[in-house]
């Protein structure tokens, strides 16, 4: 069960680790927060109720999630899901997150919520205040960063869901005026 990485204390509880879900050379890479209970049981990242949702909005503006390229910070489902903490994202996003997007090569990342928006951003935000726009990376200089909401908040919020689904439109919008 723990063979695999067990350089933070996430790998104690886990079932597995989860790696992405997609097209390794799709131009833009989702990434969410870490693995929830279903994903956790499957191995495949978003499949519970959060990345159901997701699929049926990408879907709904003309993205078919084996398209794109989907993971997450984390790899490893935190404890009843609470948020990773620093240590468990500075480790792992050094051991799979950074090298995925050394080959993946993506022209634009899609942080799904205040996590991955922090984390690749490399500084505190309001994702409230900040989503729906573009931003420069440190941890990796040669993508846009876009920020939205994390689909468990619209989960939590179904008045928030049209502001996603035009979020994602115009992550679509640029994403096609520059790959084509
Ligand atoms: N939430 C996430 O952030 N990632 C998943 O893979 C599933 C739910």
């Amino acid at each position: 069960k723990n063979k695999e990485c067990c350089k933070c204390s996430l790998c104690q509880s886990r079932n597995q680790i989860v790696f992405y879900d997609g097209n390794p050379y799709s131009p833009v890479v989702f990434v969410g927060e870490a693995p929830g209970e279903e994903e956790d049981k499957q191995g495949k990242p978003f499949v519970g109720r959060a990345g159901q949702l997701l699929t049926r909005i990408l879907q709904k503006i003309g993205w078919d999630r084996k398209d794109i390229y989907i993971t997450n910070i984390c790899k490893c489902r935190p404890p009843n899901n609470r948020t990773p903490k620093p240590e468990e994202i500075q480790t792992c996003i050094n051991t799979f997150l950074i090298k995925e997007l050394k080959i993946v090569k993506p022209k634009v990342i899609c942080a799904l919520g205040a996590t991955a928006g922090k984390t690749l951003l490399g500084k505190n935000i309001k994702i409230t205040k900040m989503r729906g726009n573009f931003y420069s990376s440190l941890i990796y200089p040669s993508a846009k960063i876009f920020l939205t909401f994390h689909p468990s908040y619209i989960l939590r919020n179904p008045s928030a869901t049209k502001i996603f689904l035009e979020d994602l439109k115009k992550l679509k919008e640029y994403v096609n005026s520059i790959s084509s």
